[in-house]
C-alpha cells in the first residue's frame, strides 16, 4: 500500500531517513570521541531503540519512570532518567527496575537524594546518581561548582545511591550555526568550572552527559563531556531545520492528512488538527504555522481545532480539492509522536510496516 492511500490522519517514518539520521550521529559521536546515550523521548518505540543499540548508542535516557519501564521490559540496561523525579510511588518503581537493570538517575537537590536513598535500600538495591548542573539554560541544575560537589558527596554517604557523574542539558544552545557554536563555547565554560570543582577535591567523576540535537556537531568544544544525549536527530523537524541542523530532506517523518473541506474560499480544511499534529507553534526560523506542507510550502497551516488543519490557500499556487492526500512536517516532532499509538513504516514511499509508539502517553 503508497503512503497515500493510508487511512488518515496517521504517522508515517520513511525508515532510508531514519537509517541515514542514525548512522550519521553515531557517526558523529564516534569522530568527536564522546558516546551516544540517545534520549527515547522523541521517538518513544522500542525498534528505533534497538536500531540505536546496534549503531554503538551505550544505552538510553528516558525523563519518565514509565518510559524506563517500558524500554527495561523491551530488554534494555543502562537507562538515565535524566529527570529530577519527585514522589514516593515512583521511586519505589524505580528502586524495583534498578534490582533488574542498571538505572541512573539525574537530581538536583538533597531532598531527592534522600528520598531515592530510602527507596533503594528498602529494596536492597542500587541507583546510580548523577548530580546535574545548569549549562546555562536556566531550567534544571545546580550552579556549577561548589554546591555541586557538595551534593555529591551527600549522595556518595547515602545507603543505595552510587555516586556517578555530572547531568546537564544543553537547551540554551539554540539558533543558527554562529548562535550555537557561540553558546556551546559557553557551555564548555560551564561544564569546566563543573569539572574544576571536583578536581579541588580530588574527586572523581566517571560520567559527564551533557548534550541535545543542536548542540551535538559541537560535543568536540566541550572538554571533559563523556556521552550526549540527542533526541531529536533521529527524526528531526521544522525547529531543527530552520536551525541549519539538518535538511528538509533529513525529516523523517510525516503526519498523512486528507482535505476535508475546501467550501470556505481562501481554505483548505485538513483533517488533522491538534490532537493530531500539536499545538506547538515554532521556536526557531519564521513563525510558518503548525507544520510544512511538503505538496504545498506556500500555504501555511494557520490554524488548528482539535480536529481541524485550517490552511490558508490565498497565496498558495497549489489547487487543493476534496479527498486530497497530502504530508506534513511537524513543528516539533517529539510531541506530536506522542499523540499517535503507532508509526507506519516507510520504504520508497510504500507501507512496509507499523511500530507501536510503546512509551506514548507514559507522563508518570
Ligand atoms: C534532559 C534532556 N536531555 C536531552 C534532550 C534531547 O534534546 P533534543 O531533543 O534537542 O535532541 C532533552 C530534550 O528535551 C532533554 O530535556
Amino acid at each position: 500500500m503508497l503512503a497515500n492511500e493510508l487511512s488518515t490522519p496517521v504517522l508515517t517514518v520513511d525508515l532510508d531517513v531514519l537509517e541515514r539520521n542514525l548512522e550519521r550521529v553515531a557517526e558523529t559521536c564516534r569522530k568527536q570521541g564522546v558516546s551516544l546515550r540517545p534520549h527515547t523521548k522523541t521517538h518513544k518505540t522500542v525498534e528505533v531503540a534497538r536500531r540505536q543499540l546496534a549503531l554503538g548508542a551505550v544505552g538510553l535516557t528516558v525523563a519518565k519512570v514509565g518510559e524506563a519501564e517500558v524500554f527495561a521490559a523491551a530488554g534494555f540496561d543502562d537507562i538515565l532518567v535524566a529527570y529530577p523525579i519527585m514522589g514516593q510511588e515512583k521511586h519505589r518503581r524505580l528502586a524495583t527496575l534498578a534490582r533488574a537493570r542498571r538505572i541512573l538517575i539525574a537530581i538536583d537537590s538533597e531532598a531527592a537524594a534522600h528520598e531515592l536513598s530510602r527507596a533503594a535500600s528498602a529494596q536492597g538495591g542500587t541507583l546510580g546518581v548523577l548530580v546535574e548542573f545548569d549549562a546555562g539554560g536556566k531550567r534544571c541544575g545546580l550552579e556549577p561548582g561548589p554546591q555541586v560537589v557538595a551534593l555529591a558527596k551527600t549522595i556518595a554517604k547515602l545507603p543505595g545511591l552510587k555516586f556517578r557523574g555530572l547531568m546537564s542539558y544543553f537547551g540554551n544552545v539554540w539558533g543558527t550555526p554562529e548562535e550555537r557554536r557561540a553558546e556551546a563555547e559557553q557551555v564548555a565554560q560551564r561544564v569546566d568550572r563543573a569539572l574544576a570543582a571536583f578536581r579541588a577535591e580530588s574527586m572523581p567523576v566517571e560520567i559527564v552527559s551533557g548534550g541535545s540535537t543542536p548542540s551535538l556537531e559541537f560535543a568536540h568544544l566541550i572538554s571533559g563531556l563523556t556521552e550526549i544525549r540527542p533526541g531529536t536527530y533521529v527524526y528531526n523537524d521544522l525547529n531543527t531545520y530552520h536551525q541549519g541542523a539538518c535538511r528538509l530532506e533529513d525529516c523523517a517523518v510525516r503526519v498523512v492528512a486528507t482535505v476535508v473541506s475546501t467550501a470556505v474560499p481562501g481554505r483548505a480544511i485538513l483533517d488533522s488538527g491538534s490532537k493530531t499534529l500539536t499545538s506547538d507553534v515554532m521556536s526557531a526560523g519564521p513563525k510558518t504555522g503548525y507544520g510544512y506542507i511538503v505538496e504545498a510550502p506556500d500555504a501555511p497551516i494557520v490554524k488548528l481545532n482539535e480536529e481541524h488543519g485550517l490552511v490558508d490557500t490565498t497565496s498558495s499556487k497549489h489547487r487543493f480539492h476534496v479527498g486530497e492526500v497530502v504530508t506534513i512536517i511537524p513543528n516539533h516532532v517529539c510531541v506530536a509522536v506522542n499523540m499517535h499509538d503507532e508509526i507506519v513504516t516507510l520504504r520508497k514511499g510504500e507501507a512496509v510496516g507499523c511500530w507501536k509508539i510503546a512509551a506514548r502517553g507514559k507522563i508518570r
